[in-house]
């Protein structure tokens, strides 16, 4: 069973492997992994697979949830992947506010599974985990959003009890308890 754990070091390998599933995919590896901080460092493959690049993004994605610089319009955010063994399955991030984009539009939790992983729960289970991750941080509802066409992410919000309070610039917006 995967678990949500902290970024390390020892899932380079795990995790570039995912980052060429997503990029064979056709799909944007840096934003789906949430290869971002606050930092504005362009992580690209190149980058990350130097141990100074990969350790580098860690302490990046570690720091960020305290530590803002003043320059970033980001909030603190808890950046987690969802592994198991060596495998690098998915990640979240959990925002610890909602700023006016967030509220409007972004939500307090992201998530992604890579390609090859998909349909098998994982998104349901990270979202489940991502709300219990949430009440510990004492935040007692949480807004999620998904573009409108995005059946699988409707799917899983709702499995995990959203109630849908409207729809903005094509995102629906759900709220969901915590605990
Ligand atoms: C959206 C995403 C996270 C779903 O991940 P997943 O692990 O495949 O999701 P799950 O296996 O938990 O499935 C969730 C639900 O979606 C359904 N589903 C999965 N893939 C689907 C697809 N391609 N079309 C329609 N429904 C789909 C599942 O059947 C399930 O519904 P059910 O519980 O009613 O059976 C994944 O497709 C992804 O990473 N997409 C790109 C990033 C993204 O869109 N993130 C969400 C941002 S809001």
């Amino acid at each position: 069973m995967p678990t949500l754990t902290d970024p390390d070091v020892t899932y380079q390998a795990a995790f570039l492997s995912s980052w060429d599933d997503f990029a064979a995919a056709g799909e944007e590896a840096d934003q789906l992994m949430g290869a971002w901080s606050s930092r504005n460092i362009d992580y690209t493959r190149d980058l990350l697979a130097t141990e100074d690049g990969f350790t580098m993004l860690v302490a990046d994605l570690l720091s960020d949830r305290s530590e803002i610089p003043e320059s970033s319009s980001m909030v603190p955010h808890s950046a987690l992947w969802w592994v198991e063994g060596d495998r690098w399955i998915g990640r979240t991030s959990i925002r610890h506010e909602l700023n006016g984009f967030l509220l409007e539009m972004g939500g307090h939790i992201g998530y992604s599974v890579r390609p090859g992983e998909r349909g098998k729960g994982h998104a349901t289970a990270i979202l489940a985990a991502s709300l219990a991750y949430a009440a510990g941080l004492g935040i007692e509802e949480v807004l999620v959003t998904c573009s409108d066409d995005n059946i699988a992410s409707r799917r899983t919000i709702e499995a995990n009890g959203g109630a849908l309070e409207d729809e903005r610039h094509g995102r629906l917006r759900y709220w969901i308890a915590t605990a």
